[in-house]
């Protein structure tokens, strides 16, 4: 007998989880991969952003705690958080929609970081141009991934 059991997700996918190992196996691979992928994302966000905090903080110039706070908050937590997501509801990360929302989410996340240090170091024309391109995609991307929310948690996804 084995020790692993098949439960459905939807259609033609199935998902093992090892007894007794508390981790799941034989994810869809995108769907784990994506989360995979954000999780290691939001790590390296966080080194970067915590450098520039301890940076701030030694030199006392607090002028770039809005990019510290954005890398942060959106870098490390925000993307912690689609990691979970897309953990937590592995079909939502099937298919080409969550590919062009991780894709997006880290070019505007590191535009509005660069955008951001721009600005606060003096270089408004060269910041703030970058900036609004990077925090109008960020909000369409936010726009994309609730569209990826509400087809996840539907009636039609709903596990039969
Ligand atoms: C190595 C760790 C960290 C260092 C050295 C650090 C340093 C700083 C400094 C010096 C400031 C400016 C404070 C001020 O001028 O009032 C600041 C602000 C801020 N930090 Fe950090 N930080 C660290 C980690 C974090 C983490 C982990 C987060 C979030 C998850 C975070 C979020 C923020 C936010 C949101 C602000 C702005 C607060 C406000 O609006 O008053 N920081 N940080
Ligand atoms: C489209 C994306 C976003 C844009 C364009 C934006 C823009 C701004 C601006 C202009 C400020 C004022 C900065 C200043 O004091 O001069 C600010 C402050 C702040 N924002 Fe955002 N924001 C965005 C998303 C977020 C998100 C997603 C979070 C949290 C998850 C966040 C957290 C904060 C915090 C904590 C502050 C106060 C810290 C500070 O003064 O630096 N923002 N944001």
């Amino acid at each position: 007998m084995s020790d692993t059991n098949s439960l459905a997700v939807h259609p033609g996918t199935a998902l093992a989880f090892q007894a007794g190992q508390g981790h799941f196996e034989g994810m869809p691979v995108m769907a784990s991969g994506l989360s995979n992928h954000f999780l290691r994302a939001s790590v390296i966000y966080a080194i970067f952003g915590m450098g520039l905090g301890i940076h701030m903080a030694a030199s006392h110039d607090h002028s770039q705690m809005p990019t510290h706070a954005h890398l942060m908050l959106f870098g490390w937590v925000g993307m912690t958080l689609y990691a979970a997501i897309y953990r937590l509801w592995p079909a939502m990360g099937a298919g080409p929609l969550a590919r062009i929302h991780a894709a997006v989410a880290h070019l505007a996340l590191i535009g509005l970081t660069a955008g951001l240090y721009f600005i606060y170091g003096g270089n408004i024309p060269v910041g703030e141009p970058l900036a609004t391109v990077a925090s109008l995609a960020l909000l369409a991307n936010m726009g994309l991934f609730a569209w990826i929310v509400f087809r996840g948690t539907g009636r039609a996804a709903a596990v039969s």
